[in-house]
């Protein structure tokens, strides 16, 4: 599955064959770079932050990487790959993961960040949130409009009030983050940080009970005549009024979740089956799935995974595939429906 094709990229990177940067990279390559950028740029798909960024690798902690790969960001495109919340990565992927992103250029860790205790105001912090526009970019409960969330239950889990501090008064450079050194007081950074804090609830460990998906009745309104989908012009991206209007006509239909299956066990669009980019099942999907009836993929982000998946089965000779153009997010919404748990319904 993680085949390089022709020239091994992981080599020509300059990894030497076999190591833990090797594989690395090519789990990065495969599972990451195409939100995140291949340089850890960022920003191939909504929202997904610049990973190589010399002050974010500068304050982020081993543990917080592994935490945001493992869990991910509940209720953001970014999925729990963690092989025991349901994705695909071994703990040893995960190391390797952490052995590839060393090669990113970073300035020297600062003494003592993680230990700083911050004390401040949380009225006076929200009042500054809005003075200085952080709601433009990060939104008014800070779930994220432009740019990541600050209020993600796993990343304030993560983040030590030093990390987030920082974040705030030297920004991220490259990046849309601004720092606030030079227009804020540090007591007035101090007390963002309290507002952050205060947005902190609970996190999820538990690891949800195993789950296989599987193929068996992939069809949505078996009984119904055929959906015909028109995608926008010159893509494969179909407007999730399309999708909904020919659901509730009782149309014919089959919609893949192309997320992790972390995902699609929070909360997946009603009938959808689970199929993972990344998963074998998907060369199966190939073998079984009819070809005379619309496969609508859809994900987060709200393209780049699904279109990986659309992409699969486009090179597998299936001619009615979409893309929902939207997203699963906008989907949750528009509160159309919706189901959590196991059930496809
Ligand atoms: C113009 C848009 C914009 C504004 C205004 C803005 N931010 Fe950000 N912020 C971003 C982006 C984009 C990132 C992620 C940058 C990256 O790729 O590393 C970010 C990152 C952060 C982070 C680090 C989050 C993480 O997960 O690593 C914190 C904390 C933060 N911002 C807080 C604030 C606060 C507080 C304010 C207001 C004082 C603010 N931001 C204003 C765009 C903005
Ligand atoms: C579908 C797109 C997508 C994919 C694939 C993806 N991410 Fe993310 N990632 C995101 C988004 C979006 C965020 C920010 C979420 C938020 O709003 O809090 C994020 C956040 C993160 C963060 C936290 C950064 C911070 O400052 O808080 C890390 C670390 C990270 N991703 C690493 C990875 C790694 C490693 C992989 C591959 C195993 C990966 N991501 C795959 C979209 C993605």
């Amino acid at each position: 599955m993680l085949d390089a094709g022709p020239t091994d990229a992981a080599v020509d990177a300059g990894f030497e064959r076999g190591t833990a940067a090797y594989y690395g990279e090519r789990i990065y390559r495969y599972y990451c770079g195409f939100c995140h950028g291949y340089q850890g740029e960022g920003y191939r798909s909504d929202n997904a932050n610049a990973l190589s960024n010399p002050n974010f690798l500068r304050s982020a902690t081993r543990t917080f990487w592994e935490e945001a790969i493992i869990y991910g960001r509940p209720g953001t495109p970014m999925s729990a790959w963690g092989r025991e919340m349901g994705g695909p990565l071994r703990a040893i992927d995960v190391s390797d993961i952490m052995a590839y992103v060393a090669h990113w250029e970073r300035p020297d860790p600062i003494e003592g960040l993680h230990e700083q205790v911050i004390t401040g105001d949380r009225d006076r912090g929200w009042d500054l949130y809005l003075e200085m526009g952080c709601d433009d970019c990060h939104g008014e409960d800070g779930s994220g409009v432009t740019a990541p969330g600050v209020s993600n239950s796993w990343l304030l889990e993560s983040a030590s009030d030093g990390f987030l501090r920082y974040a705030i008064a030297e920004g991220r450079p490259g990046t849309d983050m601004p720092g606030y050194e030079q227009v804020l007081t540090d007591q007035e950074i101090d007390d963002l940080v309290v507002l952050l804090r205060s947005w902190a609830t609970p996190v999820n460990r538990e690891p949800p009970p195993p789950f296989e998906p599987d193929l068996t009745d992939p069809l949505i309104n078996p009984d119904g005549e055929a959906a015909s989908f028109t995608p926008r012009e010159g893509t494969f991206y179909v407007p999730a009024q399309q999708v909904y209007d020919q659901l509730t006509e009782g149309r014919r239909m089959i919609l893949a979740d192309a997320r992790a299956a972390s995902d699609y066990l929070v909360g997946h669009i009603s009938g959808a089956i689970s199929l993972p980019f990344y998963d074998e099942l998907v060369e199966e999907a190939v073998e079984v799935l009819p070809r005379d009836t619309w496969i609508i993929a859809y994900c987060g982000c709200p393209h780049a995974v699904s279109g990986r998946l659309a992409q699969a089965l486009i090179d597998g000779g299936f001619e009615f595939v979409g893309v929902l153009d939207e997203g699963y997010y906008h989907w949750r919404d528009e509160r159309w429906p919706i189901t959590n748990g196991r059930e496809r319904y």
